[in-house]
Order: C-alpha cells, then sequence, then structure tokens
C-alpha cells in the first residue's frame, strides 16, 4: 500500500518511551531540549506583528511564483545589510526551509542521486533526502578545540551522482561557521565536479562574537548568498532570524555564475508556479516580521550566551563533562564519560531525574559521550536542569 520511503520506524524509542512514562506520571521534566522560541519567555512586539497581518494588499491574489515583489524586496534588503547585492529575481519565498530544500533537491538531483551533508548535524536532512529520493553522503566535521571542515577529504565523498554539497552556516548543533578558505575549497570541488552548493543559514545572525576565538578577522564567511562563482543556493526563514516558526516564511536566495543561474532560475519558476506557496497575509507581512528581529534577536543571544557562562561557570568548579567550542547558533554539545551509550545517560537523566536532553547520536555523533542541549530555555529551567544531569555524572561516572 505504501511508498518504501515512507517505511520509517515509528515506534517510540527508549526516549520518548521514558518522557512518556514521567508525564504519565505527573511528575515534572526539565526540558533541555525545548527549541520553539515561542515557548521560551521572551519578550514579543506582539502588536506590531499582529498589525503586519492586516495589510490590505493580502486582499488580492497576485499569483507570482517567486511571491510578491515586495517581499523578496525585504529579504534582498536584508542581505544588503550584510553588504550583500542580492536583485529580488533572484529570491523565491517558501512555506519553510524544508520547503526550500525540496524545490532545490527536486531542481538538482533525480531519484537515486547523492547529496553531501556534514556529519554531525542536524537530523530532519535524512528525512529531507528520503522524501525526495536521494541518498546522503556525510562529510566529516571534525574537532579539535573547536569545529573544521575535512576539506582535504571532501573530494573522496563525491561520486558519479553527487549532485550538491550542503553547509549549515552555523551548523546545528556543533554552531560552527563556514571559513572562507572552506568555501573555497567547497567552490573549487563544485566548480570541477559540476556540483552546486546549498548554504543553510537560518542560525547566521546568533554568532557568539564575529570573529571565532584563534581565527584572524574576516576569517569567516558573511554569508553565501553573495557566492558567485559556483551555483550557490542560500536558505534561510523568519523561523530563526525572527523566532517566528509559526509564520512560515522562508527563502532560496539563488547566485552563481551568470548563464548557469539563468538556467537555474527558469526551471525554479516553474517548481514555484506549480506550488505558489507563500501566503500573501504572510509574504506582505515580511518586512515588518523581519523588522522585529531588532528586537528580538538581542534577547535570544541574551538568553543563550547567559545559559553558555552558566554552563561554564558550572563545569569550572571541576566536573567529568566538558563542553565542546561553539562560535553560535541556539546549541551547546556537552562531552560526557562513555562510561555508557549517549541514550543510556539520555534515557538515565529523563527517568531519574526528570530532565531532558538530546543524545549525540540524534545528530550523528560518531562515537558515544556526547548530549546536545538546547540554550533556549529559561535560565532557571536551564539550571537546575544543568545541575541535575552534572550531579548524575558525577555521582555516576
Ligand atoms: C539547520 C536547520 N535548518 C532548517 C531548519 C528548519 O527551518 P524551518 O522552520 O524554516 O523549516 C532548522 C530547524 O531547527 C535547522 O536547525
Amino acid at each position: 500500500m505504501f511508498a518504501s520511503r515512507t517505511g520509517w520506524r515509528l515506534e517510540p524509542n527508549r526516549l520518548s518511551q521514558a518522557v512518556e512514562e514521567r508525564r504519565r506520571s505527573g511528575q515534572e521534566i526539565l526540558d533541555l531540549t525545548e527549541s520553539n522560541p515561542t515557548r521560551c519567555g521572551f519578550s514579543y512586539d506582539s502588536a506590531q506583528i499582529l498589525a503586519a497581518l492586516a495589510d490590505p494588499r493580502a486582499l488580492v491574489y497576485e499569483p507570482d511564483p517567486r511571491g510578491p515583489l515586495s517581499a523578496r524586496e525585504a529579504v534582498a534588503d536584508y542581505y544588503a545589510e550584510r553588504g550583500i547585492t542580492v536583485a529580488p529575481e533572484q529570491i523565491f519565498l517558501t512555506t519553510s526551509t524544508s520547503e526550500a530544500y525540496t524545490y532545490v533537491f527536486r531542481l538538482l538531483a533525480d531519484a537515486g542521486d547523492e547529496i553531501l551533508v556534514p556529519s554531525p548535524s542536524y537530523p530532519l536532512f535524512d528525512f529531507l533526502a528520503r522524501l525526495n529520493d536521494l541518498e546522503l553522503t556525510l562529510y566529516r566535521l571534525e574537532y579539535d578545540h573547536g569545529w573544521r571542515m575535512a576539506t582535504e577529504t571532501l573530494r573522496e565523498h563525491v561520486s558519479r551522482r553527487t549532485r550538491a554539497i550542503l553547509a549549515v552556516h552555523p551548523n546545528n548543533p556543533t554552531g560552527s561557521f563556514v571559513r572562507a578558505r572552506e568555501l573555497d575549497a567547497v567552490v573549487e570541488l563544485c566548480t570541477e565536479r559540476s556540483l552546486a552548493l546549498v548554504a543553510d543559514e537560518v542560525f547566521c545572525d546568533y554568532a557568539f562574537a564575529v570573529d571565532a576565538p584563534g581565527d584572524e578577522a574576516g576569517a569567516r564567511v558573511i554569508s553565501h548568498a553573495g557566492e558567485k562563482r559556483a551555483l550557490t543556493f542560500t536558505l534561510s526563514g523568519l523561523s530563526k532570524i525572527s523566532a517566528l516558526p509559526q509564520m512560515k516564511l522562508a527563502w532560496i536566495v539563488a547566485s552563481g555564475p551568470p548563464e548557469l543561474l539563468r538556467h537555474a532560475l527558469a526551471r525554479l519558476e516553474v517548481i514555484a508556479d506549480t506550488y505558489l506557496p507563500a501566503s500573501a497575509p504572510i509574504a506582505h507581512a515580511s518586512r515588518q516580521m523581519l523588522e522585529t528581529r531588532r528586537t528580538i534577536q538581542p534577547q535570544i543571544l541574551e538568553r543563550v550566551r547567559g545559559n553558555l557562562q552558566r554552563l561554564d561557570e558550572r563545569l569550572a568548579r571541576g566536573s567529568p563533562v566538558s563542553r565542546l567550542e561553539a562560535e553560535g547558533g541556539w546549541y551547546a554539545v556537552l562531552k560526557l564519560p562513555a562510561t555508557r551509550s549517549d541514550e543510556d545517560w539520555a534515557v538515565t537523566f529523563v527517568s531519574e531525574d526528570g530532565v531532558l536532553a538530546h543524545p549525540g547520536h540524534f545528530y550523528d555523533f560518531r562515537s558515544d559521550g556526547f548530549l546536545v542541549l538546547s540554550l533556549l530555555p529559561r535560565p532557571e529551567v536551564f539550571a537546575r536542569g544543568l545541575d541535575k544531569i552534572l550531579a548524575r555524572v558525577e555521582a555516576e561516572a
């Protein structure tokens, strides 16, 4: 009856069973995986957000495959503030970054083709690839007092069927940005093997500092949206930029060598025309909703930095746990003693301590001993949950 691509293992895993049991028994759970910003006690400019939805232009249906021009101009202005010139013609609005991925994958790859993705990274790529009948090939991000792309071995992963290299900037959950020299290596490979570059920049505005520790100034890529050497698709949206995932507005910026770009835009236009995805009220509200980033991003950065500081202060008191270096994003990766599997640790934290955190294998960490925490929870929830995790590890490691 069903397509083999939907043959997922749908039974709850041990961690979700433990959460379910704890909830059923009425006991508290401190959720250190919470990534939904609308539930983390931030102060949104509600009046501005709701007023933006009352734009009279939303009463007229003017189908444009790319989305309304005024909305694309607002997106272009967002990049212009970063010193990157993007024409509205290069922009396609979508309902989410996930949908944007589907457009790009449909444009570039046939069933069975391969996309190179970083590892560790965000688990959704597995589902997105599968739903588009693609294979994922993993390239390693290596850790040594900071993350780096193993560019010297990147080409070993490229096969006849590889169509694109995906970069997540900064990556979730490692918090590592792409460096200019890494991008040079990726672009060289893309050009040589006729591959496209797909850059996911949803967390790009959440850098902890302008430069990474130990990096010379400007080593980090500002955005891939200005990349012209290889065919490049830069993805982002309101879900992280303005912390408004419920608004469902994201985009693709296509850039690259003019002739290749012209063909890509013409084909993307047909894909977009098939779905006409952007909702008029949201699209017309997008300039105002993008503006709200100026009040929400400082709150989120303060929260994320504050929770990181709490974490570091607690670890500095002496602990068998350490934190991996990160440059940005909404997550922290902890290194635990691998005296048991990640999943065993995570299940113990839920069942014994009432704290939910993600085991590293959710993000494809290759060995045991990694735990991923969201840095968005309220400080008191974060501090209590963290104390319980550390106390448990200190007692049992
Ligand atoms: C790296 C990355 N890309 C994309 C997304 C999804 O974004 P959207 O809500 O726009 O689909 C997420 C969500 O957490 C993410 O972590």
